[in-house]
């Protein structure tokens, strides 16, 4: 019975807003980490909420991952036109499949919006020297004071150990992680289930500290797998959207 599916829906959405603080949100049905397809549906619905959020004058950050090239792939072309908006990614670019790196979906959503943007084209793990001198370029300047600006961020959540696999860290980075019992990735940051970040990949972009300043933060994930590694990052999405699956949430709620 769809009504009384909806329901529970809602009523999840009601108990996870509830745990989490947050401002939105929105559960869709099915399990994410099953079927790649519910990825579409946490898109759909993100996409839904990020449109709300857009007006004049705005920069949109984003990170890359598979849930977030969904929400920006679900977007409608807007008819509406928007002024000087601005898309960039949050952070460098990771070693990831160039379908899901941030620099992709930036121009993606770009071109949807009828917006401007800016890339980064960082690799992950650069030594601390290459960093340091990659910075001082005046145009990655630049974009890293834009990036600061962002009004709004959007970006995927992921399990600790998973995202460590994807970027290539060391087996001894991979071993740290251990040992600090990190559970959540996000925004390049690995956090324990206290939400304390253990470990910071080193690239350029978005730093925590100004999450809790300028920007309205959507974040997406899905599966029961991610339950964990959401709640360890409630402080960051406290105040803005959270976009999950029925899984995430059912699981949430039994682990909280
Ligand atoms: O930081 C976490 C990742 O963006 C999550 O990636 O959406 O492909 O699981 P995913």
């Amino acid at each position: 019975n769809i009504m009384h599916h909806v329901k529970g829906l809602n009523h999840l959405e009601r108990k996870v807003k509830e745990l989490l603080q947050c401002e939105e949100v929105v559960v869709v049905p099915g399990n994410s980490s099953e079927f790649e397809e519910i990825k579409e549906n946490i898109g759909k619905a993100a996409s839904d909420i990020l449109l709300k959020h857009v007006r004049d004058d705005i920069i949109i950050a984003l990170t890359g991952g598979s849930t977030v090239y969904n929400v920006v792939k679900s977007l409608n072309k807007t008819n509406a036109s928007y002024k000087d908006v601005l898309v960039v990614p949050a952070r460098g670019s990771l070693r990831n499949n160039v379908e899901y790196q941030a620099n992709t979906i930036v121009s993606k959503l770009a071109k949807k919006l009828n917006a401007d943007y800016e890339l980064l084209n960082i690799p992950d793990n650069l030594s601390k020297k290459a960093l340091d001198s990659v910075r001082k370029e005046p145009e990655i300047q630049e974009t890293i004071s834009n990036i600061l600006q962002a009004n709004i961020i959007l970006f995927g959540i992921g399990n600790a150990y998973e995202m460590a696999r994807r970027r290539n860290l060391s087996e001894t980075v991979i071993d740290f992680l251990h040992r600090r019992e990190a559970v959540a990735e996000a925004l390049g940051y690995y956090f324990n289930k206290n939400g304390e970040i253990v470990y910071t990949s080193r690239s350029i972009g978005i730093k925590l500290e100004h999450m809790n300043k300028t920007p309205y933060p959507i974040a997406v994930a899905g599966g029961a797998k991610k339950a964990e590694a959401i709640i360890a990052v409630k402080n960051i999405i406290k105040n803005g959207s959270l976009i999950i699956d029925e899984f995430a949430a059912n699981r949430i709620i039994e682990i909280m």
